[in-house]
């Protein structure tokens, strides 16, 4: 039987992703941030997942929400803290918090799995509608060379870990629609147990993105090779956006 997205997975987020440089990630973030001239207090962290750049912002003073569609991501996350660290289930085209925030990430392909151009765009607007004047929108999506390179056919067998992987990846250059098939192993108590998992993510390019920012009153200050300075380019398989709010009086002038 093959579990939903981001279900049964979720107890061993934490250790599939143990070598991902989180640390390096929101040292990166904010640089960009930095680099547009925020000093954030508030932060929101957009499909959060089970909270890990969450905790590590919080642990850096930074004033942090989570938010996420999985209620198993969430429970993961909220077991991983003593509370001080609000977390929410909800998705990001109808996040509704009674709150605005100097800046909002999403990050590890999150906004990819909005399969629906719509959605997306929906998604945009709660962003622009929760984000303090001037505040910063920075986030990733997949390039579409991740898709065409496949680079989510992976396998970890071979490697001790508590948790293992099959990942075959479909991706469909007509519908830009990537399904991964997911085959997990996971070592409970010493016993051996499967669970499988199908994950769709849609490849967007960055035109259709700076669109729909442009739409939901966000200028889209740099599309970037993920981890650089650098435009981001063809073969660019994460692309970091960088998206400010637009200025209602701005708006106006431009009327
Ligand atoms: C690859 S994980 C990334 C999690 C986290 N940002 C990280 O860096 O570890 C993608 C996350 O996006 C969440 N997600 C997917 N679609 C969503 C939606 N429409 N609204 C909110 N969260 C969503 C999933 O539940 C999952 O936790």
């Amino acid at each position: 039987m093959c579990a939903e997205q981001f279900t049964e997975v979720a107890p061993w987020y934490d250790d599939l992703m143990a070598e991902v440089p989180y640390q390096n990630w929101v040292r990166y973030v904010e640089k960009l941030a930095q680099l547009h001239g925020l000093s954030p207090k508030s932060v929101l962290d957009l499909a959060c997942g089970t909270g890990r750049v969450s905790r590590i912002l919080a642990q850096k003073g930074y004033a942090v929400v989570g938010v996420d569609g999985s209620p198993a991501m969430i429970r993961e996350a909220q077991s991983k803290t003593n509370g001080e660290i609000p977390f929410y289930c909800q998705r990001m085209q109808e996040l509704s918090l009674n709150q605005r925030f100097d800046l909002v990430i999403c990050l590890f392909d999150s906004l990819n799995y909005i399969t629906e151009p719509s959605e997306l765009q929906a998604a945009f607007c709660r962003v622009s509608e929760h984000l303090n004047p001037e505040g910063l929108f920075i986030f990733d999506v997949n390039g579409e060379a991740a898709y065409t390179n496949n680079l989510f056919t992976q396998t970890s067998l071979g490697r001790w870990r508590k948790v293992q992987y099959v990942w075959q990846a479909d991706y469909n250059p007509s519908t830009r629609i990537c399904e991964v098939h997911m085959r997990f192993i996971v070592n409970e108590n010493g016993r051996k147990r499967e669970f499988f998992e199908v994950h769709r993510q849609r490849c967007y390019t960055v035109l259709e993105i700076q669109n729909y920012l442009q739409q939901a009153g966000l200028e889209c200050l740099e599309c970037l090779d993920a981890f650089t300075t650098r435009p981001a380019t063809k073969a660019s398989d994460r692309i970091y956006f960088v998206a400010r709010k637009i200025l209602a009086e701005h708006n106006q002038s431009h009327e």
